[in-house]
């Protein structure tokens, strides 16, 4: 049988041992003999999965004991009026534009105050992430919002160790959906982080939100309990019902890194991943990546056939070869290979074969 490799941008592919274990706990979890599907979230089965979840990310991620961890519904999307609403307070917020997904977050904003854009590169088609000399910051603004990893054209904001973030003193709230996790960051840098689940973390239908304590607080009058961060806090994320099959799979996601030897661990194998790709695309004449090399995300990485008459037959037999989803986004065009966490290098090798033999054959 072929093995299959799915490189969708998400939901995304999830590491075996976790879909394995959910499978054999699915009908009789721990002896409980229920699914956790079926139990209620203030049951003391679900508040135990819950507890050690946030527990295992905060080891994951050394999130410092001033911020709090929320699981919430809706995707990131959500986090877009949830941010302005929680956060604004009457003054104005920067935002940066670096991609789809920033832009995006500029214009859902937008209903809820005075958004001042710092910088884009909406013009140049999303290719890089603009030095920080140039960008227009206002030291009264509410926050700073950044998208530090671009899904749809694989921009990532530089740095080899620690990501390089604009110098501020206003806190930095940043969509990491499609880079939580798979490489180390310093939280301490951040008012809040947010990611939707269903890259590196789990199934879609949760997103993670971890929110500086000063932040908390702040939201607007007209903020619904379900939206507002405090309350949620003040909760634990059981204003409403948590998405609680989502997070049970992120809990076996993140017992799946821990024993892998955490974050540090994956963030070699992916350097490797990525390497591995990038370095074939630019030894061949016959792809082609336009993103600024300091800026190239490890996990999306989008490339393109010089001759797009291709593109159709590259799917169709990449599908054949048991290589999935590699199609770009539709804003986009062209190919993406999303690598996240659970996908093996293997299958980066796989790929880059395929990629090879392709272009032999055309
Ligand atoms: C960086 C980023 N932000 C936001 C979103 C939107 O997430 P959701 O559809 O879960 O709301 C995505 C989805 O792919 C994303 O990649």
């Amino acid at each position: 049988m072929t093995t299959i490799y799915n490189f969708s941008a998400g939901p995304a592919v999830l590491p075996k041992p976790v879909l394995l274990r959910a499978q054999a706990e699915m009908l009789d979890w721990h002896g409980s003999g229920m699914s956790v599907m079926e139990m209620s979230h203030r049951g003391q089965e679900f508040t135990g999965i819950l507890e050690k979840t946030e527990a295992d990310l905060r080891t994951l991620l050394s999130i410092p004991t001033n911020y709090k961890v929320l699981f919430l519904q809706g995707g990131a999307i959500t986090e877009n009026a949830m941010i302005p609403l929680n956060l604004l307070g009457g003054k104005t917020a920067d935002y940066a534009i670096t991609g789809g997904w920033s832009k995006r977050s500029v214009d859902d904003a937008r209903a809820y105050g005075t958004i001042n854009i710092v910088a884009s590169t909406e013009t140049d088609g999303y290719k890089h992430v603009p030095d920080y000399a140039g960008w227009k910051l206002n030291k009264d603004a509410a926050y700073l919002h950044i998208c530090t990893n671009e899904t749809m054209s694989g921009v990532e904001f530089a740095g080899e160790h620690d990501l390089e973030l604009p110098q501020t003193n206003v806190p930095i709230v940043a969509d990491m959906s499609s880079q939580i996790l798979s490489r180390t960051i310093d939280v301490s840098k951040y008012g809040v982080i947010y990611a939707g689940a269903q890259k590196n973390i789990g199934p879609a239908g949760l997103c993670i939100v971890i929110v500086r304590d000063d932040l908390l607080g702040r939201a607007n009058a007209q903020t619904p309990a379900v939206f507002n961060w405090k309350t949620q806090a003040d909760n634990q994320s059981m204003i409403n019902t948590p998405p609680t099959y989502s997070i049970y799979i992120a809990g076996l996601v993140f017992e799946w890194l821990i024993a892998l030897g955490g974050v540090p661990a994956i963030e070699k194998i992916n350097i490797a991943k990525a390497n591995l790709l990038y370095d074939y695309i630019d030894s061949s004449d016959f792809y082609v990546n336009h993103v600024a090399i300091k800026n190239r995300s490890r996990m999306n990485i989008p490339f393109y056939l010089r001759d797009e008459s291709h593109n159709e037959a590259f799917l169709k037999s990449a599908n054949d070869a048991g290589l999935l989803q590699l199609k770009g986004h539709r804003a986009v065009g062209g190919m993406r290979a999303s690598i996240y966490n659970a996908m093996p290098i293997e299958g980066v090798q796989a790929l880059v074969n395929y990629m090879q033999k392709f272009a032999s054959n055309h």
